[in-house]
């Protein structure tokens, strides 16, 4: 997501602040910027550009800035608006620059009554809305930070906000909800960024700072207090990490960090999709109710991870909705003559919203004049751009060649669409939606808990590393991340890796157990318990057959607990959530079993990270 970071003390900030963006490109954006604040002058200086920081640091060697000692610095990854010089931030209004990270869920509601009142936005951004507010406020109180506190008290959703004004030259403040800001604490400087990354170069001793707390910094002082102004506690601590570790904020691959990040993943793709009111809302859904109501068959195209996704998907749609659905592989679906009518809704699933095959499957989808809804993680990207609707994901970007982050929020995205027809179709009430929402809203905190608790899945991973084939079985929706479990390790370690419906096993694939083969089996929750009882035969079978089992079960289950010769306990949560649980310690056993093994975890061999060819 969005990188920050502000300046203010004795070097160059412009030299600072580019440096410190540098260092967090690793965050992944799609435009940058910077303000530069100067004593006497009563207005900011600002550069922004579309695309790499590299066009930004051009921009500024053609147009170099004044010296300034107060500058603040973003690069951007577009949710409201393409990633263009408009809606790239900073974001000015009179004498205030705004840079952000997050959303602000009731922009809307901000923007309409701003532009009520006369004022002209020139961006898409709900950043540029609170740069208004704030030129509002300042009008009331020449308090640069009372006039952010009363601005954040407006502000529903997710935002790290970092401001500089050129009244206050001296001074930058920031402020945070849901969103990280550190402050970096120097010897006659102070600085803030989204991480450490921003300024671990200048100094290691830094500031983290709480909920909701706005931090004003100048070159000698930082105050930190809450949205009402009250003195907060902060919390200081030391750094230790190098520069080079910093870009991938301290994990040795992005990979697990992208997996640290699940949590975040999901919970951002909920962020701003429930109203007050119980409905359900997806606001970037152009298809109308009426259209919806239409739809009476569900395709859902993806590759490999999504495709995993959509199989996950399918069982929560046809579930909650009654529409069939089918899951097909979008290099696979123009090639079979599917049938699609106008009462089609073709779903299609990608992160990176470029893959050629999911592209070329959806423009056929369409010239069979199918509707076409994308999930998606990267704003603006061409299968949203050519879609009739898209719901994209908050993952934040994807680095690590292999998918992890992008996959759970894309179950959540598709689960989203799921109950949105099942609203407007009138299928399920209001009340079974907001039960299965607050279902979905706990699953952060369990995903947390299986990070938390993942020592003994590196340990494994390590026992492990010796064998050359894995089997993986599961059944509904633990079929499916069998599938991914098998996919990141064949992805990652190099590994004979399968993935298999338990039932399918007796069918042919169990010839291959031999003495010793590492067999995962998710076991399904206990609230599906016939299903249950039949993974546990399967189970038997292979260890009957001198498969040594790793059963991923719930906690509180110890049926399986005789048949496991290692145990990954699952947080409990309802069946269909299961697999944004189930999936996570596998990613990390095939993370760590590839480090083992001493392979590239970020860049496999023979994979890219967006496969634009056919
Ligand atoms: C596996 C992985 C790939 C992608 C697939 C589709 O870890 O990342 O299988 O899932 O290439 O990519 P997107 O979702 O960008 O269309």
């Amino acid at each position: 997501m969005c990188g920050i970071v502000g300046y203010v003390g004795h070097r160059s900030a412009l030299d600072v602040v580019v440096a410190g963006l540098q260092r967090l490109e690793y965050r992944g954006y799609d435009s940058a910027g910077v303000a530069l604040a100067i004593p006497g002058e009563q207005q900011l200086h600002s550069v922004k550009r579309a695309g790499k920081l590299a066009n930004l640091i051009d921009a500024l060697a053609d147009e170099p800035l004044p010296e300034a000692h107060t500058a603040i610095g973003h690069t951007r990854w577009a949710t409201h608006g393409p990633p263009t010089n408009r809606n790239a931030h900073p974001h000015q209004s009179g004498r205030v620059a705004v840079v952000h990270n997050g959303i602000i869920e009731n922009f809307a509601t901000l923007r309409a009554s701003l532009e009520a009142a006369g004022r002209e936005l020139v961006s898409e951004t709900d950043t540029e809305v609170v740069a208004h507010l704030l030129d509002l406020e300042l009008e009331k109180t020449p308090d640069l930070a009372d006039a952010v506190r009363a601005v954040c008290r407006c502000l529903e959703g997710a935002f790290t906000l970092v401001i500089a004004d050129s009244t206050n030259p001296d001074v930058v403040v920031g402020a945070r909800r849901n969103s990280p800001l550190v402050v970096g604490r120097g010897h006659g400087e102070n600085f803030l960024g989204s991480d450490v990354a921003a300024f671990v170069e200048f100094t290691r001793e830094a500031i983290e700072l709480g909920q909701d707390q706005v931090v004003t910094i100048t070159a000698d002082d930082i105050v930190v207090t809450d949205f009402d102004g009250n003195p907060a506690e902060v919390s200081p601590y030391h750094i230790d990490w190098d520069i080079a570790a910093a870009e991938k904020g301290g994990y040795e691959w992005f990979m697990l960090k992208e997996i640290a990040e699940q949590p975040h993943a999901v919970a951002d793709t909920l962020l701003g999709r429930h109203a007050a009111n119980g409905q359900l809302q997806l606001d970037e859904m152009r298809l109308s109710d009426d259209e919806l109501r239409d739809v009476d068959q569900i395709v859902i195209i993806a590759c490999g991870t999504s495709f995993y996704a959509g199989m996950v998907a399918k069982y929560a749609i046809e579930h909650w909705t009654r529409i069939p659905c089918e899951v097909e592989l979008a290099s696979e679906f123009r090639y079979r003559d599917p049938i699609l009518t106008r009462s089609t809704l073709v779903v299609s699933i990608s992160q990176s919203g470029e893959t050629m095959d999911t592209l070329m499957a959806i423009r056929y989808a369409r010239e069979q004049r199918a509707r076409v809804l994308s999930i998606c993680n990267t704003n603006g990207a061409t299968i949203p751009r050519e879609s009739d609707a898209v719901i994209y994901t908050h993952a934040g970007p994807e680095i690590a060649v292999a998918s992890t982050k992008g996959f759970l929020a894309q179950i959540v995205a598709c689960y989203l669409l799921g109950l949105y027809l099942a609203q407007v179709k009138g299928i399920k009430f209001r009340d079974e939606i907001s039960r299965i929402l607050a279902d979905v809203g706990a699953v952060p905190n369990a995903i947390q808990r299986v990070l938390d608790d993942a020592d003994h899945i590196r340990k494994l991973a390590r026992e492990l590393a010796q064998h050359r084939s894995f089997l993986f079985i599961g059944r509904h929706v633990g079929f499916p991340v069998a599938l991914e479990g098998a996919l990141k390790l064949k992805e990652l370690a190099y590994l004979h890796a399968e993935g298999f419906a338990g039932g399918e096993l007796k069918h042919g694939p169990i010839a291959v157990v031999e003495d010793g083969t590492p067999v995962f089996a998710i076991v399904p929750s206990t609230s599906y318990a016939a299903l249950r009882d039949k993974v546990i035969s399967n189970i038997q079978e292979v260890r009957a057959r001198g498969a040594q089992t790793v059963v991923l079960v719930e906690e509180g289950d110890d049926s399986a607990l005789p048949f496991a010769d290692h145990v990954i306990r699952l947080p409990k949560v309802p069946t269909l959530l299961q697999p944004l649980v189930a999936t996570v310690p596998l990613q990390i056993f095939a993370c760590e079993l590839a480090s083992q093994l001493g392979y590239d975890v970020d860049q496999p061999r023979n994979l890219a990270k967006s496969v634009t060819v056919e």
